[in-house]
């Protein structure tokens, strides 16, 4: 996919080949090695940037409409916290149902209002494609912030930088993701981002929570080694990432499932006695019981970095798409 390249108030001084200017951010099929590094190596400066004055007047002028479907603590404040950081501001609607969603109004004609007011669109939605159908009738940058159980391809970056920044490398790395991988979008992206480098992978899950075969493929594809299995701790002894997921109980029809298989994985410092001493426990959060939380202050207990990294990550997508970086 190669998204056109939409208005963003282009103006001399943009960078225009930074190969993300004006462009939607659907999917992680967007991104490739070069282009990672790329935002990697942005995403570092927005840290060193942040750890040094806290904030810049990059995106000063710039507004960002931050339209969210679903539920979302760490998404929606990290753009936000992202956009106002380099000095542009936002409009939050957080609240869908005190919007004219409630009257009946449509995706297309929601966007559509929000574009004529800002320069970059944030959108979280229930359904799988709907970022992809915003980016058809939006002339602004669309970005993806998880769109069903479709992807959620800046929280794969957010994970992949904190993999970096922690372990230094991407390559020759064992990942095992852990918990519902069949509905977690997180996963969908990551596996998927995953498959550029020379990693192994282990999906770890209760057999009807499987990663789903399209995502499967794209490993095949790729030549990615893979295990499936149900036990955690057929894994644990050698991963250097464990990726923990939450079961994903507003996906599931039948409710008396979920509580069936909420509390199938609970990673805790017993679990991680026989884990590397270097190696990382990561979740994109929210947790509900799947990671103890006598695990917080280990180091290897990594789920709170990969959180604030999100915040700079989002901070380089939004530049890019500006032109700004
Ligand atoms: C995730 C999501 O919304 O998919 N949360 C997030 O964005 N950090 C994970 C989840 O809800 O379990």
């Amino acid at each position: 996919m190669c998204p056109q390249t939409k208005s963003v108030g282009r103006l001399p001084s943009d960078h225009f080949d930074n190969g993300f200017y004006g462009k939607d951010i659907l999917s992680v099929s967007q991104f490739d090695k070069t282009n990672l590094d790329y935002i990697f190596g942005v995403a570092h400066e927005m840290r060193v940037l942040v750890e040094r004055f806290g904030s810049a007047d990059l995106l000063q002028g710039k507004i960002l409409s931050n339209l969210f479907y679903e539920p979302s603590t760490r998404t929606s404040s990290s753009f936000m916290a992202a956009m106002l950081r380099l000095g542009g501001q936002v409009i939050p609607i957080n609240n869908v149902q005190y919007s004219s969603v409630t009257k009946g109004e449509s995706l297309p004609d929601t966007v559509r209002t929000l574009e004529s007011y800002s320069d970059v669109i944030v959108i979280r939605h229930p359904e799988v494609g709907s970022a992809e159908i915003a980016a058809r009738y939006a002339q602004v940058p669309i970005i993806n912030a998880g769109d069903g159980i479709g992807e959620h391809p800046t929280q794969a970056l957010l994970d992949m930088f904190t993999i970096l920044e922690d372990l230094q490398t991407l390559n020759g790395l064992r990942v095992a993701m852990v918990g519902d991988l069949k509905f977690g979008r997180t996963v969908h992206s990551l596996t998927k981002l995953l498959s550029n480098y020379n990693v192994e992978l282990s999906f770890v899950s209760p057999p009807i929570l499987q990663m789903p075969s399209d995502v499967l493929d794209v490993v095949k594809q790729r030549k990615i080694p893979f295990t499936i299995t149900e036990s955690a701790h057929d894994v644990i002894s050698d991963v250097d990432v464990l990726y923990v997921t939450r079961v994903q109980k507003e996906r599931f029809a039948d409710l008396a499932e979920y509580e069936r298989l909420k509390d199938f994985y609970v990673v805790d410092q017993e679990l991680l006695t026989k884990a590397k001493e270097k190696m990382i426990v990561m979740h994109p959060l929210p947790r509900v019981n799947e990671i103890s939380y006598t695990v917080d202050d280990d180091p290897r207990a990594a789920y709170f970095r990969q959180m604030r990294n999100g915040m700079y990550i989002r901070m380089a997508l939004l530049a890019a798409v500006l032109g700004k970086a």
